[in-house]
């Protein structure tokens, strides 16, 4: 177990963000997580993963927590159907190419999402037509009220579009891996965006995961940054949601104006159009940056961006946005 005092969180966000805690504590088995005080110490208390998803506003007081259990466990009965479990602390990329590579079905979308196993399973993380909880089978948690072993089926989840029960529950359920379930059977998921597109040439027919892995990782690295050689925290905001009588008021100016019908009569409007709309693209406020090749994503162009300096800029999206459309976003990055 690590355990560093005045610990700077530099390299454990990915929008590079310079601040400290009071304390760190890395455990490397539930055993050592199980076996801390909480209550000696600093307060508040805050699990991260890959703090890929996080933007931190200031130095943080209390303790910051980082699970760096990594296994990954196979159930395979020789069905098509195969359960993995994995550590929290498990890079969830790592995770999919682990399982893409074996020929399973279900990971190959999520390809290159940056962060870990537990944290994906708190924030939905999605892409390309798939969300996590879709080859979730359960979460195993730790519950601090008690200590207990608590396994949540995923309906007991909560999930919805990046949000389920351990966003709202917050601090209480710690979770320590968490258990997938993939297929050998032929399941590829190509109807989004520009993935099938993207494979023009392959022979459908004959499709591994690990090529559809390739070929989504080709789109992400076209449109997003790499965290490590710019900072950011993926897309800023989350992509809004409007009664459909809004959004033809908005189309009427607009004919082109991209959207996708939800089944339930809404309409979600890809946020990424209004920032551009509104000309923020390469806008810039000190050293954050509305990224050129994706306005839903803020950088830290200079890699030395303030956490006022981001909230700013977002301050400026969130006015202009409202001003001109009468929506309000929301950030998908978790501010601390
Ligand atoms: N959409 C569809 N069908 C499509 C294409 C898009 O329903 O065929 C919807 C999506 O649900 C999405 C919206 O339209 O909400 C816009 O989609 P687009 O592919 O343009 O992507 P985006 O808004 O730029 C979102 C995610 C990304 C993810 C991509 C690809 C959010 C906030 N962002 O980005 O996730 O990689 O879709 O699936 O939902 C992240 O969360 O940090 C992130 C990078």
């Amino acid at each position: 177990m690590k355990r560093i005092e005045n610990y700077d969180l530099s390299a454990r966000n990915t929008f590079g963000m310079k601040v400290k805690c009071a304390l760190y504590i890395e455990y490397d088995t539930v055993d050592e997580l199980k076996s801390l005080d909480y209550k000696a110490l600093p307060q508040p208390l805050l699990h991260i993963g890959g703090g890929s998803n996080l933007l931190f506003t200031g130095d943080f007081p209390g303790t910051v927590l980082h699970s760096n259990v990594k296994f990954l466990k196979y159930v395979d009965m020789g069905l098509d159907e195969v359960l993995v479990t994995a550590g929290a602390g498990v890079v969830f990329d790592d995770f999919v190419a682990e399982v893409s590579g074996q020929g399973l079905w279900g990971a190959e979308n999520l390809s290159l999402i940056p962060g870990e196993v537990g944290a994906a399973a708190v924030q939905n993380i999605g892409a390309y037509g798939v969300e996590v909880k879709d080859i979730i089978a359960g979460v195993v948690c730790l519950d601090t009220k008690d200590w207990s072993k608590t396994i949540f089926k995923t309906p007991e989840c909560a999930y919805g579009y990046r949000d389920s029960r351990f966003k709202h529950e917050k601090g209480r359920y710690v979770i320590t891996s968490v258990l997938f379930r993939l297929n050998r059977r032929y399941s590829p998921r190509l109807d989004y965006g520009g993935v099938r597109a993207a494979l023009e040439g392959h022979d459908l027919s004959a499709l591994k995961p690990s090529e559809v892995r390739d070929a989504i990782i080709g789109i992400r690295r076209a449109k997003l940054p790499d965290p490590a050689e710019l900072g950011s925290a993926g897309s800023f905001f989350k992509n809004p949601v409007i009664p459909r009588e809004h959004f033809e008021r908005i189309a009427e100016g607009n004919p082109v104006a991209p959207h996708y019908d939800l089944p339930d009569g809404t309409v979600k409007v890809p946020a990424a159009w209004l920032i551009d709309q509104l000309g923020f693209r390469g806008q810039r406020e000190g050293g954050a940056q509305v990224y050129e090749k994706q306005p839903l994503v803020i950088v830290n162009a200079t890699g030395s961006a303030t956490p006022a300096e981001i909230i700013a800029l977002e301050q400026r999206i969130i006015a202009k946005v409202k001003e001109k459309y009468d929506i309000v976003l929301h950030p998908e990055v978790e501010h601390i």
